[in-house]
């Protein structure tokens, strides 16, 4: 829902401008035609509708109500999509740029608003990060094609691997090209993610220092993920979902932005119309969030339980930051222990951790030793997938540890990633084709969230555990397969 916001949000702010002219309300030093409206920069979107509300309230009470609903009728939301592109004729439907990691809840969101799945442009990725250069090259196509762009999504944690895009290249592309007449938002999807801010955050919301925060980890962040957080300030809109790594039940989803001026062109009511009609103190105005969302009411009571949270626990470093610092802690001896492991089943299989991870979630690919044919190898990964996943016939104690798994494929990984791990995975490329189970490669996906996997006290390590565990099951999977 939150994606679905950012779209719904970024739509009205870009053709509000269009309507402003379509109503010619005077005064307001509009851009000269519609391309030029359509394209402003969010923030100066955000600036002309500022200057049209104070435009409003200082006409009579009889004048103020007409403009207002001369302009309603020019917006798209009042038109729909099919009569506001008639009705302007020489502006595109803008496309949404996302990485191909992107989660399908992007797909879903513009079916909904009516902008067609075709519009949503899934840009290659390098390890599982958007490709900043392709980006750039698609904004350049778009400038001179005249191609409207609505949305640059960038993600903060993606589902299947844990990887984290990088945000400043996306701030640097949206103001780069801002300059050049080519005006979109950048929302960053940090479902997974977002909490994993709190790691940078002093108590009074500054940004720890690369250094500061690598005190307390081997490796973690990378520059490329500090550079990351550091750009999401700048960002217009982001994703958060407390039910991740906010450790909260279902039921609570952050909708977070910048500037939250233009969600009044989300409201149900007129409210943008003049000051008076709408608190504009943050918290009143939003307690009608109905107004502002795509449902109705709700229930209040995880928005509460995650309000609780955040007082009880504070979205810095050295309160909230200390769960997701164990799970990186914990990510990174998993990952070395991942790396051992790969050398001890060298005889029988082979291990792959295959991008390094951004944040704690780590993908492994193994194939038995010997075996060069992919179907092969993904039946073994399944095998052994089917002892890490719940068993509805059995009590969940049956079983020593759970993990999911989930898929490569070569048209989102690209030829070069491709022959990359095929090789260090010593499958045979010709393998590789349209057959059942040949189209993608089956891999063991762990998310690391629970806190606690290295009991230091009782000088346990359940990833040690784990380990020893996928060792036995490896040799015995892998000699059934030879
Ligand atoms: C990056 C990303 N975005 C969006 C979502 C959607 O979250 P939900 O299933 O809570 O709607 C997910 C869920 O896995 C996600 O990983």
């Amino acid at each position: 829902m939150a994606n679905y916001q950012a779209l719904r949000l970024a739509l009205a702010l870009k053709a509000f401008p269009v309507a402003l002219r379509a109503a010619k309300v005077p005064d307001l030093e509009l851009p000269d035609d519609d391309v030029a409206a359509f394209n402003l920069a969010p923030a100066d979107a955000i600036a002309l509708l500022e200057r049209w509300q104070d435009w409003l309230s200082a006409q009579t009470n009889g004048e103020r109500g007409c403009w207002q609903q001369r302009v309603q009728q020019q917006r798209l939301e009042h038109l729909g999509l099919a009569a506001f592109f008639v009705q302007h004729d020489t502006l595109r439907v803008p496309r949404v740029l996302a990485p191909i990691t992107a989660h399908y809840s992007w797909s879903k969101g513009m079916k909904l608003l009516g902008l067609g799945r075709a519009q949503l442009a899934l840009l290659p990725q390098r390890e599982m990060r958007i490709d900043i250069d392709a980006l750039d090259a698609e904004l350049q196509r778009c400038r001179d094609t005249q191609q409207p762009v609505l949305l640059a999504v960038g993600v903060f944690g993606t589902t299947e691997y844990g990887t984290i895009d990088a945000i400043d290249g996306l701030v640097a592309a949206r103001d780069r090209h801002a300059a050049t007449g080519l005006g979109f938002a950048v929302h960053v999807d940090a479902a997974w993610g977002g909490y994993l801010a709190t790691i940078f955050r002093n108590e009074d919301g500054s940004l720890r220092s690369l250094a500061t925060v690598r005190e307390s980890f081997q490796s973690f962040p990378s520059p490329a993920v500090h550079a990351a957080v550091a750009a999401l300030g700048q960002t217009d809109s982001i994703t958060v979902d407390p039910h991740k790594l906010g450790y909260l039940p279902y039921g609570a989803g952050a909708f977070i932005c910048r500037d939250q001026r233009a969600m009044a062109l989300l409201s149900e009511e007129a409210d943008y119309v003049f000051h008076g009609a709408t608190p504009k103190d943050y918290l009143s105005r939003y307690r009608n969030l109905g107004q502002y969302i795509p449902e109705g009411s709700k229930s209040g009571a995880m928005a509460a339980a995650v309000y609780v949270t955040h007082k009880v626990l504070p979205l810095d470093h050295r309160q909230f930051g200390q769960l997701p610092r164990q799970t990186i802690l914990n990510t990174e001896a998993f990952h070395l222990r991942a790396l051992r492991f790969a050398h001890e089943v060298a005889d029988n299989a082979h291990a792959l951790v295959p991008f390094a991870p951004d944040s704690n979630l780590v993908c492994l690919a193994l194939n038995p030793r010997g075996n060069r044919d992919i179907a092969r190898m993904n039946a073994f990964v399944r095998a052994l997938h089917d002892e890490l996943r719940c068993d509805p016939t059995l009590p969940l104690q049956f079983k020593e540890f759970f993990g999911s798994m989930t898929t490569l494929r070569p048209d989102t990984l690209g030829a070069g990633e491709t022959a990359r791990i095929l090789e260090a995975l010593d499958i045979d490329p010709a393998s590789l084709g349209a057959g059942e189970d040949r189209d993608r490669l089956v891999i063991l996906r762990h998310t690391l969230m629970n806190p606690y996997l290295i009991d230091r006290e009782n000088d346990i390590s359940y990833i040690d555990r784990y380990f020893e565990f996928l060792t036995r099951r490896v040799r015995v999977h892998a000699a059934a397969t030879s």
